[in-house]
């Protein structure tokens, strides 16, 4: 798999593509849903779960502690079902942690169901140094002894139980928010965890322990408060993964730069404001309904006709920097100059090296800023060869191959498995030509 590329037949700026896609479940909602059923008494249902290379891993992961995962109803409503009842072994498999940041999302439940664990410092996309220091001072506050030996951290829970405390995030994290919250839900006494991160993915998860008898209140504002309980049972409810809004931006950004008609199906419209209110300013035409958004007769108005914007990537309901590296992508072909911000990761303009390689001006105004010259007429007609990078880089560099003249090769496709499921499938329907080659 690691060694797998695309090779992509540009469409030389003719925006012909048409045709619908249907989202899936967001990935960075399931891998935290699958790590909240360690906490739970009884067997968890989950339903959407896109089976992407991420998702297999968590599984794995779990398996090697002995969960016992049914994946046989993937087909019939992407459904797999978690019994956690033999799971003993609480120190992670090293190299499956090391390849994916959400791994340490699982340390919470884990701390907080069997009061210790042990893993590696987790890796995934390089875009930063990601650290995990807002996890540790919340664990320490909570009562857990942490040791470090070389590049693993064991974890005790003092008193065999986490219990309560009031944690200040030093910035918004996601999966430090998602982390300590699940830790919290068994914990002794009430957990204040504040400068809390807002996704729609932490909302959701939170109501679904809601659901199962936990007591979540402020999930999608930046103070939550989690009162703990002894346990918690499913009862037989069902974790309905909630469509993915990365995915959704994704394949709209794509369209408005190569589509005539797209219909982006199952999606919600609501979560992915930051962008549509941004490419409806650019001059792209959308229909936006309940659960849809559908661009319509793009190609009338001509790519050098399209409005420049500036962009600063923040925490959500802002920009999501998961939609950066497609946005500058859209930002070399659209009239004018401008300016992108990424306030979130310190290293993530990388894959601009790809878009350069095609041919289009972008100026390094610091680490953090980029100047992008648009109306760039890309082309691979020396054949260059294009890096994934990380997820989101791998399908901007997508974008940029079908947006040139000519044929390009993007490897380290491996990345892009990592969060977009059925993608070859899902573009050739709409009518791209884009293979997958073994090297
Ligand atoms: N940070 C710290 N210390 C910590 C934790 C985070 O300094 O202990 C910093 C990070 O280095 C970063 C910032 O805080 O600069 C925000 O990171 P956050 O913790 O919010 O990110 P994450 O939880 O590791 C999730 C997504 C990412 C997405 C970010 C931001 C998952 C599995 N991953 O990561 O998704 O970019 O939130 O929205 O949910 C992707 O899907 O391609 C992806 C990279």
């Amino acid at each position: 798999m690691k060694n797998e590329s695309f090779k992509i037949q540009g469409l030389d700026r003719k925006r012909v593509l048409n045709g619908s896609i249907t989202i899936s479940g967001a990935k960075n909602a399931v891998l935290k849903a699958i790590a909240a059923s360690v906490l739970f008494d009884d067997t968890v249902t989950l339903s959407d779960v896109p089976y992407t290379e991420d998702v297999k891993k968590i599984i794995k992961l779990l398996e090697e502690s002995g969960s016992k995962i049914d994946i046989s109803k993937l087909n019939d409503g992407k459904i797999i079902t978690i019994d956690n009842s033999s799971f003993k072994n609480t120190n992670l498999n090293k190299e499956l942690t090391q390849s994916m940041r959400a791994s340490v999302v699982l340390t919470g439940p884990i701390l907080a169901k069997h009061g210790k664990v042990s893993f590696s410092v987790p890796g995934g996309c390089v875009i930063g140094s990601r650290p995990i220091d807002l996890f540790i001072n919340g664990y320490k506050k909570m009562g857990v002894e942490i040791v470090e030996q070389d590049d693993t951290y064991i974890m005790t829970a003092k008193d065999g139980r986490l219990h309560g405390a009031e944690i200040f995030f030093n910035f918004q994290t996601v999966g430090g928010t998602e982390t300590l919250m699940m830790a919290a839900v068994l914990a002794k006494g009430k957990t204040i965890l504040k400068n809390c991160a807002m996704e729609p993915e932490i909302v959701s998860v939170a109501e679904y322990l809601n659901s199962c008898g936990a007591k979540i209140n402020g999930a999608g504002t930046t103070t939550i408060t989690i009162e703990g309980v002894d346990k918690l049972n499913s009862n037989g409810n069902i974790y309905n993964t909630l469509p993915d809004r990365i995915e959704t931006g994704s394949y709209l950004i794509l369209g408005a730069l190569c589509a005539d008609n797209l219909r982006v199906e199952k999606c919600n419209p609501q979560h992915i404001e930051s962008l549509t209110s941004l490419l409806i300013e650019s001059g792209i035409k959308l229909d936006i309904g309940k659960d849809y958004i559908e661009i319509k007769n793009n190609s009338i108005t001509d790519l050098n006709k399209l409005k420049s914007f500036n962009v600063r990537t923040h925490e959500y309901p802002g920009f999501p920097t998961d939609l950066q590296s497609p946005i500058v992508t859209y930002l070399t072909q659209v009239n004018g100059e401008s300016t992108v911000f990424e306030s979130i990761f310190e290293d993530r303009f990388r894959f601009t090296q790809n878009l350069i390689k095609l041919g289009a001006k972008i100026t390094n105004m610091n680490s953090r800023e980029i100047l992008i010259h648009g109306n760039s007429h890309l082309n691979n007609m020396g054949g260059e060869n294009l890096d994934a990078f990380d997820i989101r880089a791998g399908f901007a560099s997508i974008i940029a191959s079908l947006v040139a003249k000519g044929e390009s090769i993007i490897n380290n496709v491996y990345y892009i498995d990592r969060g977009y499921e059925n993608i070859l499938e899902n573009l050739n329907r709409l009518g791209a030509k884009i293979e997958r080659i073994k090297n």
